[in-house]
């Protein structure tokens, strides 16, 4: 039987758009946790938290730890993990380490990047009752050098439809499209029963997910499908800047907060 969130995401296709967002931990999955639907310990925390140039450094260990801190934040959205480059290159390898992050993090469905060459594997996960969300278009883990949109031509969106119908086939819940023309995403979305999840990929689909820490102004990406909702850094360092000035001017603490 499916997870009763996994059925109420799935159900949302084509009624309402769906809300996800990333997240590396508790504090900031309590913040956005009661305005998503889905929440994505994403492997890009490799390049926004440790300054990867590449997410295939990102390791197994690294994605149980932040997903447990995430999980303390979560009351309602449907958490979903990323298995990190070179944790499922084979069904067997796959399956004991999306066991071993379900069993250690309490999420409900791990994502891995790919399409028809894995099938076998995503296969194998969901007989052995690991929910899998898929991810195609631009494959971070698979590129070396720089990021391109996928579907320009008619050879990539042939595949990228093939790939999408077979995640569908083989009972992924939905598919992340990242960095895929308009026209591509919205075929795809209106070709399959289960929700697509852009980023990068237009308004056509079902839902759409962002790095938060990107949204909230907490880096420098100027990728063209980021949109800065507000400027984080812009208060953390004013906050830091009358902190200190207290500090220096003995102002802090006073008798307030002193025993
Ligand atoms: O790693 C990640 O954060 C992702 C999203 C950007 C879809 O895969």
């Amino acid at each position: 039987m499916l997870n009763p969130k996994i059925e109420n995401l799935i159900k949302k296709k084509s009624k309402s758009k769906i809300v996800c967002l990333t997240a590396y931990s508790k504090n900031i999955a309590k913040n956005i946790d009661p305005y998503t639907d889905l929440i994505l310990v994403g492997d890009s925390l490799g390049s926004v938290l440790y300054e990867f140039n590449t997410t295939r450094l990102v390791t197994l260990d690294m994605m149980i730890n932040h997903s447990k801190s995430v999980k303390q934040g979560i009351t309602k959205s449907l958490m979903v993990v990323d298995m990190p480059y070179q944790t499922y290159r084979n069904k067997s390898e796959a399956l004991k380490n999306a066991k071993k992050i379900a069993k250690d993090t309490k999420c409900d469905a791990v994502k891995l990047e790919g399409g028809t060459k894995i099938i076998p594997i995503i296969k194998y996960l969901i007989q052995n009752n690991i929910n899998v969300m898929g991810h195609i278009g631009i494959l971070p883990q698979s590129v070396k050098g720089k990021f391109k949109v996928k579907g320009k031509n008619l050879r990539e969106q042939n595949q990228l439809m093939k790939d999408a119908k077979a995640l569908e086939q083989v009972g992924v819940f939905s598919i992340v499209l990242e960095g895929v023309k308009s026209a591509v995403a919205k075929k795809i979305t209106s070709n399959i029963k289960i929700p697509t999840i852009g980023i990068g990929a237009s308004n056509d689909c079902d839902g759409q997910v962002l790095v938060t820490d990107d949204l909230l102004g907490l880096t420098n990406s100027n990728i063209k499908f980021v949109k800065r909702y507000a400027d984080l850094g812009k208060s953390i360092q004013s906050a830091v800047k009358s902190f200190r000035k207290e500090v220096i001017a003995k102002k802090f603490p006073s008798k307030k907060y002193s025993y």
